[in-house]
């Protein structure tokens, strides 16, 4: 058996940092050097495996002996905020539970999630880039690109696809960010406010139905008695959660790495046709969601390591990324390739049930800022860029842009 290289007094801590925000850490080829497993140190001083190789990291994503339950002792968090979604009921639904609760919840959820469905929703969400591009464009530069285009256009789309009016975010825009609150009593009190505000807009489609996902739900499985209301009101603020801040950041560090890069700009904006590639390569080299956390209902062996019943693994997604299995330069930003296997969307089971959408957010947004904005580039020095880390997640606070 191959054992971590590292004694306990030695463990690295997780997450390591980024090297800039819009690119994981150069020591990711540390760890690889070391194997495809090490043993690293979590914010609460206990240990979990990190897996940086892609096979192994695939593999591992695929087992059925890992498990996402969140509440089992031994899962490794990120951070208290991400310890206390798991008290919170957010993680009852897909994303914190297994077989064979995951098989029936997502089975529900595929027909509204498929190519076609998405594809349908394309002109509402070419729409919704263009109207914050127009509106950036009257106000005239320097602007915000994050405030004013990566924030508002997945949250639209999100309230498009889940059939809710956009003019409500008020009443769930504050509650949803609340939700990931260290303080409990916030978090429970966001809770409360967002089970609120869906309870009612649930009872308003029963009423008068309209088109959306949710509505989806309504006739095909509350009415037949197969879901509960509570149920969809926890499906609702996952969509709305899951779906809103992961894209925001992709369009917001997506963007960043591209004026960091202005001869890969110019070949997006020379050839638009390269987008939809492209998108898979924005994907792997920011590599958003760093890691991701599962726990060994059984011992595994796994590349000559043995993962015990009970211990934390971290799926690093973000060193699997930079792996020569997946590009033969990973080093490299190149929006002329299209690496299909990133681990971006996760893999697996829980692979994201969103990317088909998130995919057509980020080739309009790409296409779009490339073809409208030619001259886009950063109003400020890239160092004066500021981030920050929730959970397995980077987050640009704000991108000064103009053009
Ligand atoms: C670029 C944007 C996005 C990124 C980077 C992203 C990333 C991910 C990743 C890595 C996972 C797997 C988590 C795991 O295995 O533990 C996941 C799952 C999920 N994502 Fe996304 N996502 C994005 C957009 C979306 C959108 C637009 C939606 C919905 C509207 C969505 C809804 C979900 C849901 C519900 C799950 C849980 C699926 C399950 O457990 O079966 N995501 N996402």
């Amino acid at each position: 058996m191959s054992t971590p290289t590292t004694t306990p007094a030695e463990r690295p801590t997780f997450p390591i940092g980024r090297q800039c925000p819009y690119r994981p850490s150069a020591d990711y080829a540390a760890f690889r050097a070391e194997g495809p497993l090490s043993r690293v140190r979590l914010y609460d001083g206990r240990e979990a495996w990190l897996v940086t190789g892609h096979t192994e990291a695939r593999a591992l994503l695929a087992d059925r002996r890992l498990s996402i339950n969140a509440r089992a002792d031994g899962f490794p968090a990120l951070s208290a905020e991400m310890a206390e979604l798991a008290n919170t009921g957010y993680t009852d639904v897909l994303i914190g539970v297994d077989p064979p609760v995951h098989t029936r919840q997502r089975a529900m959820l595929i027909p509204s999630f498929s190519v076609r469905r998405m594809n349908a929703l394309r002109p509402a969400i070419q729409d919704i880039v263009d109207q914050r591009i127009d509106a950036m464009v009257a106000a005239g530069p320097p602007a915000d690109l994050v405030a004013e285009f990566a924030l508002p256009v997945p949250s639209m789309a999100v309230c498009v696809l889940l059939g809710v009016p956009y003019e409500d975010r008020v009443a769930f825009a504050g509650p949803a960010r609340e939700l990931f609150d260290a303080d409990p009593d916030r978090a429970a009190a966001a809770m409360a406010a967002l089970t609120d505000y869906f309870g009612r807009l649930i009872a308003a489609k029963e009423r008068e139905p309209g088109t959306g996902l949710l509505d989806d739900l309504i006739a095909d499985q509350v009415r037949e008695g197969r879901l509960s209301r509570d149920e969809l009101i926890l499906y609702a603020m996952l969509m709305l959660i899951a779906g809103q801040d992961t894209t925001a950041n992709v369009i917001s560090l997506g963007s960043l790495a591209l004026l960091e890069h202005p001869d890969q700009f110019a070949k997006l904006r020379a050839d638009p046709a390269l987008v939809t590639g492209a998108v898979e390569e924005i994907m792997r080299y920011v590599s958003l969601v760093e890691a991701i956390s599962r726990v060994a209902l059984a011992d595994i062996e796994i590349a000559g390591y043995r993962i015990r019943a009970g211990e934390g693994v971290l799926i690093g997604a973000a060193a699997a990324n930079f792996t020569t299995a997946l590009v033969p330069t990973p080093e490299e930003f190149d929006v002329t390739r299209s690496p299909r296997h990133h681990l971006g969307f996760g893999f697996g089971i829980h692979q994201c049930i969103g990317q088909n959408l998130a995919r057509i957010e980020l080739e309009l947004t790409f296409r779009t800022l490339t073809q409208r904005l030619p001259g886009l580039r950063l109003a400020v020095p890239a160092e004066e860029v500021r981030s920050n880390t929730t959970g397995p997640m980077e987050r640009l606070t704000a991108l000064l842009v103009t053009w």
